[in-house]
């Protein structure tokens, strides 16, 4: 009954048109009757499958389908395992303890998606929001062979996977350390996580939130000056499994180049993006901020700030763009 449904959601994902009953049967191997109970059954999930005249049925919401993310990945090491949960406290946290479970743990290039996070977390211990349809939660499991020092690289390469990958819909920027902006407003946001003893990494969860469109009824109010999303930079009505396929197809192609060459061509692609090269800015910390030009990025992913004082080395933060953009 799940794998039915799950190769029913395949098939109505993929197919660019609508899909005949007599068609669906025969990709499925079953009866026309028994198609037609399937597409019951989703449609009384919530799901919007139409019976359109001529094209047949049409699945019109935005679903995450794990055998389809996984066919547009084939071949890659990342995304050889893609899985999706209607519904999770956070993927980062879940594909960490796949990662570890003793009996059969996940395998580097482990992909995660979820349509809802209870518990979704984004930097500096703040929460993240996560909404069924209108969102990209991912995480993405990584056994590199790095030193625990150059972990810190990894979400600088993301943010230029993500920022490359989307630059054909909208026009981003990075802002220091990895966040995704278009017109001042975040798009999207990485957070990274580790299990290492000294000298050797086990396991890193790069975490993936992009917003798509905004949550129905609009942004919360913390959320409504500062949070932007694909659809309404794009003006297109993007889906979610396009956003995700372009973003781990470059974030594969990355990733598998600065293993093979190093961080050089990702740190000058970072720095091409970021919005603030040579540009003034305040670096918000725990205790008060730190204002000056920001003059580069070094190896292990601080910003180096030309201050009043000389050259500062900051390492974690909140960037503040002065004039900048
Ligand atoms: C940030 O604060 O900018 C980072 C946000 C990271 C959010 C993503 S959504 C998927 C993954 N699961 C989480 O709990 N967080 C990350």
């Amino acid at each position: 009954m799940h794998a039915t449904r799950e190769a029913l959601l395949h098939h109505l994902g993929k197919a660019e048109s609508g899909l005949s009953g007599e068609r669906l049967a025969s990709l499925l191997g079953i009866s026309r009757t028994a198609v037609w109970k399937h597409v019951h059954a989703l449609q009384a999930e919530g799901l919007d499958i139409r019976a359109e005249r001529g094209s047949g049925y049409c699945l019109k919401n935005d679903v995450l389908v794990a055998s389809l993310l996984a066919e547009r990945l084939e071949g890659q090491r990342i995304g050889c395992r893609c899985l999706v949960l209607p519904e999770v406290d956070s993927t980062n946290s879940e594909l960490m303890r796949m990662a570890t479970d003793g009996e059969d743990p996940a395998p580097g290039g482990t992909v995660l998606l979820a349509e809802r996070q209870t518990r979704g977390r984004g930097r500096l211990q703040r929460n993240w929001l996560t909404t069924a349809q209108y969102s990209l939660a991912m995480s993405v499991l990584l056994r590199p062979p790095l030193a625990p020092t150059e972990v810190a690289q990894l979400p600088l390469l993301t943010a230029v996977a993500v920022q490359q990958a989307l630059a054909p819909i909208a026009p981003l920027v990075i802002k220091w350390p990895n966040d995704i902006l278009c017109k001042g407003r975040k798009l999207a946001g990485i957070l990274t996580e580790m299990r290492a003893e000294p000298g050797a990494v086990h396991s890193v969860v790069i975490g993936i939130g992009i917003n798509v469109r905004p949550p129905e009824g609009g942004w919360p109010d913390e959320l409504a000056a500062i949070a932007g999303d694909l659809d309404s930079v794009s003006g297109r009505t993007l889906r979610r499994m396009d956003v995700a396929t372009a973003v781990l197809q470059r974030l594969d192609a990355l990733y598998h180049d600065y293993l093979e060459h190093g961080f050089d061509s990702v740190r000058a692609a970072w720095w091409q993006a970021h919005a603030a090269c040579g540009k003034p800015v305040r670096v918000h910390h725990g205790t008060g901020y730190i204002d000056g030009i920001a003059e580069a990025l070094d190896a292990d992913g601080a910003l180096l700030l030309r201050t009043a004082s000389g050259l500062t080395r900051v390492i974690a933060g909140d960037l503040e763009l002065r004039g900048a953009e």
